[in-house]
Formats: C-alpha cells, sequence, structure tokens
C-alpha cells in the first residue's frame, strides 16, 4: 500500500500499527461476538440508537477505518455484503483472527480510506465508527465515500460531536468553556499520556452539510447522542458523567447519495 509522503496517513498508520492497536484489542472479542450491535463510547444498544439500518440483507457495505470489523461482522450476519478497509495492518491481522474464530469470511483491504482501492458506486452503505469519521481529512473522505456510494445509498458516520470537539484541550477532560475555535475548525491534536500527539479531523456542522452537498449526498437525519441513564464509560475519562448529562460527546451523521 503507496503511502501520502509526509500526510496525516503514514503517521496514523505507524501509530495504530506500533501501539494503538494492542489497547483497542480489548474491544474486538465480546463486540464480534455481540447479539445486539452496539455503538460508541458508552456502547450504546442498536436498539436505543439505530446506527445500522433496520433491513441490511443484500446490501453491499463498506466500512471505512474498519479496526477489528466487528461492525462488518454484525452486517455480515445480519445479511449484508461487507468489505472492511483499514490502512493498519495490525488492526486486520485481529479482523482475520477474529474471522476465523467466529468462522465468518468478508473481504479484508489494507488501504487508506482517502483513497479507497474499491471501484466507484460499488455499495448501498458506507459506514465508519471512529475510523475514518475521526482519523481522516474530511475534504478528501467525505468524496470517497460519495464516490463509493451508488445513487440512493446511504452514508453513516459516528465520531465525537463537533460541540465535544470545542470543549475538549489537547489534553484531559472536555471542559465547560469552548477552548477550539468553532470557525475553521478542521484538524485537531490529542495528546496521549506519554505525550504523543494524535492528529484528527471534525468540521462545524455547517460546513458537513455543505461538503456533503457538494458530493452529491443530502444529509438526512444528525443524531447528537444523550447517554441513557446507568450507561458506563470506563475507558474514556476524557468525558465525565457531570458533561455528558448535558452535552453531546457523540453524534452520528445520515445521509443518502443522490
Ligand atoms: C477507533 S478505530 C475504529 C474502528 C472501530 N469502529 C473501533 O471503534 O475500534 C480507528 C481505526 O481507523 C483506522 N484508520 C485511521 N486512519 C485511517 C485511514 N487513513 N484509512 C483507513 N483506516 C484508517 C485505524 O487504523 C483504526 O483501525
Amino acid at each position: 500500500m503507496a503511502d501520502e509522503a509526509g500526510g496525516h496517513v503514514p503517521v496514523t498508520r505507524r501509530q495504530w500499527d506500533e501501539h494503538m492497536s494492542a489497547w483497542f484489542e480489548r474491544y474486538a472479542h465480546p463486540r464480534w461476538a455481540a447479539a445486539e450491535p452496539y455503538w460508541g463510547m458508552w456502547c450504546i444498544p442498536q436498539s436505543h440508537l439505530p446506527v445500522l439500518p433496520a433491513d441490511p440483507a443484500g446490501a453491499a457495505a463498506v466500512e471505512l477505518g474498519c479496526g477489528s470489523a466487528y461492525i462488518s461482522a454484525w452486517l455480515s450476519r445480519r445479511g449484508a455484503r461487507p468489505v472492511a478497509v483499514d490502512v493498519s495492518a495490525r488492526q486486520l491481522a485481529t479482523a482475520r483472527r477474529m474471522q476465523d474464530e467466529f468462522g465468518l469470511r468478508f473481504p479484508l483491504v489494507h488501504g487508506d480510506a482517502e483513497r479507497v482501492p474499491l471501484t466507484a458506486a460499488c455499495a448501498d452503505l458506507v459506514i465508519s465508527e471512529y475510523g475514518a469519521s475521526v482519523w481522516c481529512d474530511p475534504y478528501r473522505w467525505i468524496p470517497e465515500a460519495a464516490r463509493l456510494l451508488r445513487p440512493g445509498g446511504r452514508l453513516v458516520f459516528m465520531a465525537e460531536s463537533t460541540l465535544a470537539r470545542m470543549c475538549l484541550p489537547e489534553e484531559g477532560p472536555a471542559t465547560e468553556r469552548l477552548v477550539h475555535d468553532l470557525f475553521g475548525m478542521h484538524r485537531l491534536v490529542r495528546r496521549g499520556e506519554s505525550g504523543t500527539e494524535y492528529r484528527q479531523f471534525t468540521l462545524p456542522h455547517g460546513e458537513w452539510i455543505r461538503l456533503m452537498a457538494g458530493c452529491g449526498l443530502v444529509v438526512e437525519d444528525l443524531i447528537e447522542v444523550r447517554i441513557p441513564p446507568g450507561a458506563t464509560n470506563n475507558d474514556f475519562p476524557e468525558f465525565p458523567d457531570e458533561w455528558v448529562r448535558r452535552w453531546p460527546a457523540e453524534e452520528v451523521w445520515f445521509a443518502r447519495r443522490r
């Protein structure tokens, strides 16, 4: 797989191959084993947060930034035909191990979601949960998602909310102040405990809508996720309970290809 010289993609790929995959491996088995899909940092079940379409049977799906590919596994069990794409060979190795363990096969593609090695109009559904939706430049991956979709096909993606991003400093928990400007919001830096710099992306809502519209995608819904009472988040301390009781930490976008 050819790298784009000097950009964020090779940096991100190295981070996932070298250390992030090991940390995220814990999510693979329980999610692959789950009878009901669940979403995001608070593991909200599909019955409360309907991210997957009601009946994906027969749909050709592409998951962008699939990690261990549990969403593709959920889709495959529901009769869809997923292709799971990720830039990290190590993440795909975990996905392959899960496929062996659960006896489920679908294509795993080692590729960059900003330049997807798949043909145009091959998908009825393009989906990303904290994959391309966080780690890829929207001005590159949204046009790719639109290219992959057939007319009438759906794009669904989940990530931290734009509001949460405005309240998250480079390090530490979300604050009750807006620490980033909304105007011009695009590239973001988050710093891990060891000081590692992670390169991520988001846009102001108006800009997401304009970008999608310009690519032939009509926004149908935006869910600003409200965490159900009793839901726990043990792994992402940047969002204290008091914060998420008042504001959406996550959001899910739904768009349709014209
Ligand atoms: C948090 S995981 C998302 C997968 C899964 N939904 C999860 O929550 O574990 C982020 C994934 O995005 C992948 N990723 C980052 N940049 C990418 C790119 N340019 N193209 C494809 N995948 C990318 C990473 O390798 C990683 O597997």
